[in-house]
């Protein structure tokens, strides 16, 4: 009867001048064949255009996440918010809905408030992305749009403030005097399932000086987003 792999004893004289023998050789050369070997993107042309094809295997990518470069392997098809949370341990940004829909994983990227559910992960590359981690104001101090969320009661779970807050910050950096129209407009994408719309909006006049949004919105009626 044949004998199986291991037990065939190893020969006299088979260990090869580095110590191993044929069949070490032979099981690691077998392990390297199945790791799937990291190239460059192919290019193909469409159009008349080059157009880089990524994938399917994991590759290098490079992130510049929070003032800090970050080099991480994930398949092209990986989102943003799956890289920070699941690669690099930034966990500010939620899972909820993980479709486009809800703004708990809102980050920035180059200042503009985006759903990192809905970004892949390479397509971030070469951009600035910053997340609440990144929005503090120092390694103990909360930026002055996360501490209006505090003094305004404006979070009860907690699972859609990071991304209510970093939508607010680029909201107020962009509309220093907003109206309500505005607010709805620019946070509508946002939503709070415990209901601190209240609080949100309280957030939004405090920034504004409390004018022409606080105006407004006191005579406004129930819509989207809940303000
Ligand atoms: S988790 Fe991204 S929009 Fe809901
Ligand atoms: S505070 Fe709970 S979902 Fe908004």
């Amino acid at each position: 009867m044949a004998k199986r792999d291991d037990e065939i004893k190893q020969i006299p004289g088979e260990e090869s001048g580095n110590g191993l023998s044929r069949r070490s050789f032979l099981k690691i050369g077998g392990l390297a064949a199945a790791v799937p070997v990291v190239t460059g993107p192919k290019i193909i042309q469409v159009g008349g255009e080059q157009v880089e094809v990524h994938g399917p295997h994991a590759a290098p990518i490079t992130l510049m996440v929070n003032g800090k470069r970050q080099t991480l392997n994930v398949e092209p098809r990986v989102t943003l918010l799956d890289a920070l949370r699941e690669d690099l341990d930034v966990t500010g940004p939620k899972r909820v809905c993980d479709r486009g829909e809800c703004g708990a994983c809102t980050v920035l990227i180059d200042g503009k408030a985006v759903y990192s559910c809905s970004t892949l992960a390479i397509d971030a590359q070469g951009k600035e992305i910053v997340t609440i981690e990144g929005l503090m104001a120092g390694a103990t101090q909360l930026s002055p749009v996360q501490e209006a969320y505090v003094q305004h009661d404006a979070s009860q779970c907690g699972f859609c403030t990071s991304g209510f807050v970093t939508a607010t910050t680029a909201f107020l950096r962009d509309h220093p005097n907003p109206t309500h129209e505005e607010m709805v407009r620019n946070l509508g994408g946002n939503f709070c399932r415990c209901g601190t719309y209240g609080g949100i909006r309280e957030v939004v006049q405090a920034h504004a000086g409390g004018k022409r949004a606080a105006t407004e919105a006191a005579g406004a009626v129930a819509v989207k987003g809940g303000f």
